[in-house]
């Protein structure tokens, strides 16, 4: 499996010094880049412009990230230490505002390093790093659950469209809507996913078309804008998607054009499935109107000089139109509470 998001030991068989490693994907899928970080600034732009990516992704590498710049604070008191950390934190937390696994993954590490009540700064250094590996850990584990939750949803010769990319370039392993692909692929299922090309970053053609490629399974790229006619075809048995933000009642914000996707699918009578981790839930909004949706770059999107641009990187999805949403506890229908 790609290892998207990892830590690099700098030292042999001691786990610091060490430095965050991700995958570049600003240069996939021509080539297969890593960089390794441990400064601040570095580590916020790498979030910021996608070399790292997808919502659990990101949660993994901003607490390694954390990790990875907290070694180098110099100071004896653990007080002191962890007012720095919380600085870390807060420019790691202002990357991006749509995937809330990067607010998880921060609070997390943040409390850990508060409860666990150590006054050597040293030690309180290696629990960082500790707590952000078992953030890692589980999302492998996450990964494989849902796979396991979600891959008897594939028939054998079943056509399943996705969008943007929810795989093993977005988590630490299979990835959360392409997870129960590879199961399934695993289990010798032969079937044909179709990716939208996801518009403007090419998430969808240049990662995970790569990736599927890579692992074998059968994957055919289209253009956003032929989703109707394709499933029109009948060539879609089912949609299967990411998500950055999950609220309490079920809505769903995921890459622009999943929304329409769904609307589509609906009118097709086709299953709309979302699969992602409960570190994904975001039950403290009450729907997904909540969503803060990140709003990027205007070069993104080509344009004539002159013209203005809008580029919304997300849109939510409203429960009504989701089938099923698969985490690591199961396959979850409506009507959804989550808490
Ligand atoms: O802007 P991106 O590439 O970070 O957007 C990613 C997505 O929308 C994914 O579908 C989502 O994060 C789920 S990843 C398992």
């Amino acid at each position: 499996m790609l290892e998207t998001v990892r830590w690099k030991r700098m030292n042999g068989t001691d786990l610091l010094p060490g430095k965050l490693r991700i995958i570049d994907q600003t240069k996939l899928p021509k080539e297969l880049v890593f960089l390794e970080l441990d400064e601040i600034g570095e580590i916020v732009a790498a979030i910021k412009r996608l070399s790292v990516r997808g919502a659990p992704a990101i949660g993994c590498a901003a607490a390694l990230g954390l990790a990875a710049t907290a070694q180098h604070i110099e100071t004896d008191s653990a007080e002191r230490f962890i007012a720095e950390v919380e600085t870390l934190a807060e420019k790691l937390a202002a990357s991006r505002p749509t995937a809330v696994n990067l607010f998880w993954a921060l609070n997390r590490s943040l409390s850990h390093l508060i409860r666990c009540d150590i006054s050597d700064v040293s030690e309180l250094k290696r629990e960082l790093l500790r707590e952000a590996l078992a953030i890692l850990e589980e999302d492998i584990g996450m990964c494989r659950a849902i796979g396991e939750h979600g891959e008897n949803l594939i028939a054998e010769n079943a056509g399943i469209l996705t969008h943007c990319n929810a795989g093993a370039l977005a988590t630490g392993d299979f990835g959360t809507a392409l997870s129960p692909m590879y199961a399934a692929h695993e289990q010798g299922r032969v079937f044909t996913v179709y990716s939208d090309e996801t518009r403007p970053l090419l998430q969808g053609s240049r990662l995970t078309a790569w990736e599927l490629n890579r692992a074998g399974i059968d994957v055919v790229t289209i253009c956003d804008n032929m989703a109707a006619q394709v499933m029109k075809e009948g060539k879609i048995d089912l949609v299967m998607v990411g998500s950055d933000r999950i609220a309490a009642n079920g809505d769903a914000a995921n890459k622009i054009g999943t929304y329409g996707l769904a609307v589509l699918a609906k009118h097709h009578g086709i299953p709309f499935y979302v699969a992602a981790p409960t570190s994904t839930i975001d039950a403290s909004l009450a729907h997904g109107g909540l969503i803060p949706i990140e709003i990027r770059d205007p070069a993104e999107v080509g344009a004539a000089e002159g013209v203005r641009v809008y580029n919304p990187a997300f849109d939510v999805t409203p429960n009504g139109l989701i089938s099923g949403i698969i985490t690591e506890n199961g396959l979850h229908r409506p009507p959804y509470h989550f808490h």
